[in-house]
């Protein structure tokens, strides 16, 4: 028998909203026909030569406890993978292996905002963010974008406005998971300057950043505008470019004077990351280029398709994402998409996020992932270009 005990619980832990996405993927899992497109990952299991690389490190008795911040290789790794995405030198000591890019967000919020302070959130925006605030005793003060003919803008007034002596950071993601917005770099320094303004934070979320389709390596990165002394901490993992959702490794990039701050808060929560992990993490790093580029080749055909498909439609509105993975869009006359998921679940097995779990400037639209292989893609939107079509 079960006896209630949440009243005993803390006000962080009773308020913490539940994840509106999970709320649909475990009602999908319980259907095995069930396309699922609700959730930020590719279909590919993690590449041979990364798991071999823990499985090595496993049998070579690598079981014991190890430096907090990362092992010296993987931190030197990541050291070298930067330069060659970024230019210029970067330093070993900016890097922290963490248990995820969620753990890379819970300590990097941690770092700068308490009781009574607020982080400005862009959104539509991957619900973890506010929440990972709110966790903190902090509070999220959501900045809405735009859905118009241009697709979905940032009206930096409405940034500046956002700003008051409670804030202090901003949470800026891009490319956007839902919404495959990405800001340019003039964009960016446009953040930064509001940020060195005010004394702000910037949390650069740049996940998605070789998840762009228009022919360069990457996203602008706050590492093209920013300058010694800016106060940015990068959250990321390797997750997304290595299908390694499953790992949960991240690293969060900092400057190296926070040090210590880091590995304090590493060390109260994890406490490191398991050796074979940080090993699998170094294959990657350092033999996995040709794995993104296929990961990327896929993912593009996929959103071409997706955007040819919705395009015929006269009824679905979006704007084509110019990064990440996803396609955020709208049926007309299906305003209420938080039960619509379970709808399309039931009659055409396909697997939906809804779009307001990522904020309420998300509400009337629905995200779909298109990281998975094309079979089930063109399937899915095959389903549901038709069901848009018939219920017209
Ligand atoms: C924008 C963004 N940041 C961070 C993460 C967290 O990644 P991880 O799976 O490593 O926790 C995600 C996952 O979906 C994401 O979409």
């Amino acid at each position: 028998m079960s006896i209630d005990q949440t009243q005993f619980l803390s006000r962080i832990a009773r308020e913490t909203p539940g994840s509106q996405i999970s709320a649909v993927a475990d009602y999908g899992r319980a259907r095995s026909s069930v396309i699922p497109l609700w959730v930020g990952e590719a279909d590919l299991p993690t590449p041979r030569f990364i798991c071999d690389a823990a499985t090595r490190s496993l049998a070579a008795g690598e079981t014991f406890y190890t430096g907090t911040r990362g092992i010296p290789e993987l931190r030197q790794a990541l050291a070298t993978y930067h330069a060659r995405l970024y230019g210029g030198a970067f330093s070993s000591e900016r890097f922290f292996v963490t248990g995820s890019g969620m753990q890379s967000i819970q300590v990097a919020l941690t770092l700068i905002a308490g009781e009574g302070d607020e982080v400005i959130v862009p959104t539509p925006a991957w619900p973890n963010f506010a929440a990972a605030v709110g966790v903190r005793g902090a509070r999220p003060h959501v900045v809405p974008l735009r859905f118009g003919n241009a697709g979905w803008v940032l009206d930096f007034d409405d940034l500046a406005a956002a700003i008051n002596p409670n804030t202090r950071a901003i949470y800026f993601n891009s490319p956007c998971n839902p919404t495959g917005w990405t800001a340019s770099r003039d964009e960016l320094q446009h953040v930064l300057d509001l940020a060195r303004r005010y004394g702000l934070w910037i949390v650069a979320d740049e996940v998605y950043t070789r998840f762009v389709y228009d022919g360069t390596a990457r996203s602008p990165s706050f590492h093209d505008v920013a300058e010694p002394g800016d106060r940015i901490l990068y959250t990321n993992t390797f997750s997304k470019n290595w299908a390694m959702t499953g790992w949960r490794v991240g690293w969060i990039e900092a400057d190296p004077s926070l040090g210590p701050s880091i590995e304090n808060l590493l060390q109260y929560s994890t406490s490191g990351v398991a050796v074979f992990m940080q090993r699998g993490a170094v294959a990657a790093l350092e033999q996995g280029e040709g794995f993104v580029e296929h990961l990327i080749a896929r993912v593009k055909r996929n959103r071409d398709f997706v955007a040819d498909a919705f395009a015929k439609s006269p009824r679905i509105r979006f704007s084509s994402p110019t990064g990440a993975f996803y396609m955020y869009f709208a049926i007309d006359g299906e305003p209420d998409t938080s039960r619509l998921p379970f709808r399309l679940m039931d009659e055409i097995g396909i697997g939906l996020a809804p779009g307001g779990a990522f904020g309420h400037a998300g509400d009337g639209f629905l995200r779909l992932c298109f990281a998975r292989s094309a079979d089930s893609v063109d399937e899915a939107v095959g389903r549901l270009t038709r069901w848009v079509a018939e219920t017209a």
